[in-house]
């Protein structure tokens, strides 16, 4: 039997006065029948939510997952922009988030007042918005698109249609140097892959001279140029499976690593180091969500996202036209 530490006071009393049972995996799973719930996943969650996830997947494979959804309710582990986009494709489905404080710096990066500002600015512009915004922003967009497709998106645009290409500074740059264009990049980014130090990459290379390392777009050029492969975190996990290398640096969050470790475990994954001692490499947002959370929040059916209906389908539509140009 599985037993977790509640982190809060209230869960404290919670778990004194019984409310919180012993083995929550077992109680999970109870009302995941009773509510004809599914738990989709982002390989960014701890590993103990990983485990108890239907699907687990990237930002593009939920939101794929997400459409073709047939439960009553989804139980979204991941952050808020990404159970946003599940409900934004299921608006009669009831969408849980375990934590609703589960944000995104890089969403958070992109107000939407001064983004509309921005787009009013540049009328002849089409607007490619990466998957990290809020619903709002989806709305003010033509297409959105996910570090899995951004690359393949924007090379079916005609090459004379100009671009903005939102929220993140960094993908959108590596989406530059891979397609050519000349895109109009807002200045967002992700505190967790801006974190990475170069030079203690450099050393930890050195010190495992047979490693590759794989990193993710949303890190800085700086970082990128070290990589042997750069890829979503599904391009990253199918990439280690594939490979004949036995070590791996990986430069992204390292939540991934559990599916690494568990699909081929006997190759070593290390971790890339960030700037400082902290464990930065942990995204704060993603790890809000505990054991607990899903578990109350199944039980409550609460907290869930709620969106306004037109926000909802002007978001839709470039959502759509995302999972056209991908099939
Ligand atoms: P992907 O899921 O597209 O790999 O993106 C990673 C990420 O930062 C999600 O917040
Ligand atoms: Fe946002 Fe970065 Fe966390 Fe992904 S890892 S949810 S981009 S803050």
């Amino acid at each position: 039997m599985f037993l977790t530490a509640p982190k809060t006071e209230q869960l404290d009393r919670q778990v004194s006065q019984n409310s919180i049972p012993r083995d929550l995996f077992k109680a999970i799973a109870d009302l995941k029948k009773d509510l004809n719930a599914v738990i989709l996943a982002h390989y960014y969650q701890d590993p103990d939510l990983q485990d108890i996830a239907d699907y687990i997947g990237d930002s593009l494979g939920l939101s794929q997952a997400a459409v073709n959804c047939q439960a009553d309710v989804i139980v979204f582990l991941g952050v808020h922009f990404m159970a946003e986009t599940a409900k934004i494709l299921n608006p009669n489905r009831l969408v849980l988030l375990p934590d609703l404080d589960a944000g995104c710096s890089l969403a958070d990066s992109c107000p939407p007042a001064r983004f509309a500002k921005f787009k009013a600015e540049h009328p002849d512009h089409m607007v490619i918005s990466y998957i990290n915004c809020s619903a709002d922003i989806k709305a003010l967009s033509d297409i959105i698109c996910t570090s899995a497709n951004a690359v393949a998106i924007v090379n079916q645009i005609p090459k004379d249609q100009p671009i903005i290409f939102a929220p993140d500074r960094n993908l959108g740059r590596y989406v530059i140097e891979q397609t050519g264009r000349d895109m109009l990049l807002w200045d967002g980014a992700c505190i967790v892959h801006e974190i990475f130090s170069e030079r203690k990459l450099i050393q930890l290379k050195l010190s495992h001279p047979e490693a590759d390392i794989i990193a993710h777009p949303e890190c800085e050029a700086n970082v990128l140029r070290h990589a042997d492969f750069i890829g979503s975190t599904t391009g990253l996990l199918k990439y280690v499976q594939k490979s004949d290398r036995q070590e791996f640096i990986v430069v992204t969050e390292s939540g991934v690593i559990h599916q690494m470790q568990k699909a081929s475990p006997s190759k070593k994954f290390i971790p890339a180091p960030p700037n400082s001692n902290c464990a930065c490499n942990e995204c704060p947002y993603m790890r809000l969500n505990t054991l607990e959370k899903v578990y109350l929040a199944m039980k409550n059916r609460s907290p869930e996202i709620v969106l306004d209906e037109s926000i909802r389908q002007a978001a839709l539509k470039p959502m759509q036209r995302m999972l056209e140009m991908s099939a």
